[in-house]
């Protein structure tokens, strides 16, 4: 499968060559229910949505409206009861559980809205870690990409604490840097900028901002926010699991 999406020459060049090339990820009339028997709910209720390369999309919505669902549809961390969904030109949501972990593994970026770090490790080691499983790149050049990582979300001082050992703002910021460590064409970001205050929001919205405009990645975050909503190039409301 893997094969005939861009199978990136150079990992860090994958996004700029694709700049041009349009639509990052697209979807079609996705359903989805979550819950059992009685408590069966119609969470998603035919969603199409695209996602540009170079371009900043922002979910926005009640709570509860399918946001998060959504998100992790589009990543291909959950399936769709019904309806497509394609990265690149491929379509995935029919495809296997292994070639949907290597599209995400290559292609996906994914900020979780409750970050989900491992706190055994240290900050440096859970931005390497997606890099380890591309097994792209030999330890230097990942220690290397991990420290500027964290140093572009303010946390160049901090590479060796333990994630138990940071604040939640500062291990949300961590999960921006994780996201971005594989250079993903898509970047996916549930309430990225959640736990933090406005110097850090600021930070990591320009931060994605800039991978957007400079390297035509696609991102896409849920915000609860209106100022950062109002920031990105296009607003797209939701309600009761459709795009209003
Ligand atoms: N396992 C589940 N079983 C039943 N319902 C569920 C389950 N998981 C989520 N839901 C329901 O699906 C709906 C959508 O949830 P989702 O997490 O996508 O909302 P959201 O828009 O991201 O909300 P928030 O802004 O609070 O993060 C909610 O009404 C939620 O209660
Ligand atoms: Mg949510």
């Amino acid at each position: 499968m893997s094969k005939s999406l861009s199978s990136p020459a150079s990992l860090l060049s994958a996004p700029a060559q694709n700049a041009a090339a349009g639509l990052a990820l697209r979807c079609a009339n996705l359903h989805r229910h979550l819950g059992q028997g009685e408590g069966r709910v119609h969470v998603l209720r035919g969603v199409s949505f695209e996602a540009r390369r170079g371009h900043v999309t922002a979910i926005v919505g009640p709570s509860g409206c399918g946001k998060s669902t959504l998100l992790y549809l589009l990543g291909l961390l959950d399936q769709p009861d019904d309806g497509s969904i394609w990265i690149s030109d491929q379509l995935m949501s029919n495809s296997s559980d292994l070639d949907r972990t290597a599209a995400r593994c290559e292609h996906i970026g994914f900020v979780f809205q409750f970050h989900f770090l491992m706190l055994e490790f240290s900050a440096l080691e859970n931005v390497m870690m997606p890099m380890r499983k591309l097994g792209r790149l030999g330890e230097a050049k990942m220690v290397a990409r991990a420290r500027s990582l964290l140093a572009d979300v303010g946390l160049g001082e901090k590479t060796h604490r333990l994630a138990t050992q940071l604040s939640g703002g500062e291990q949300q910021r961590v999960a921006v840097a994780r996201a971005l460590a594989n250079q993903p064409s898509i970047i996916l970001a549930d309430e990225p900028t959640g736990n933090l205050d406005v110097t850090n929001s600021n930070l990591v919205f320009d931060l994605l901002t800039k991978l957007a405009k400079e390297n035509g990645q696609a991102v896409v975050l849920v915000t609860h926010n209106p100022e950062i909503a109002q920031r990105c190039d296009e607003i797209k409301p939701m309600r009761d699991g459709q795009f209003c």
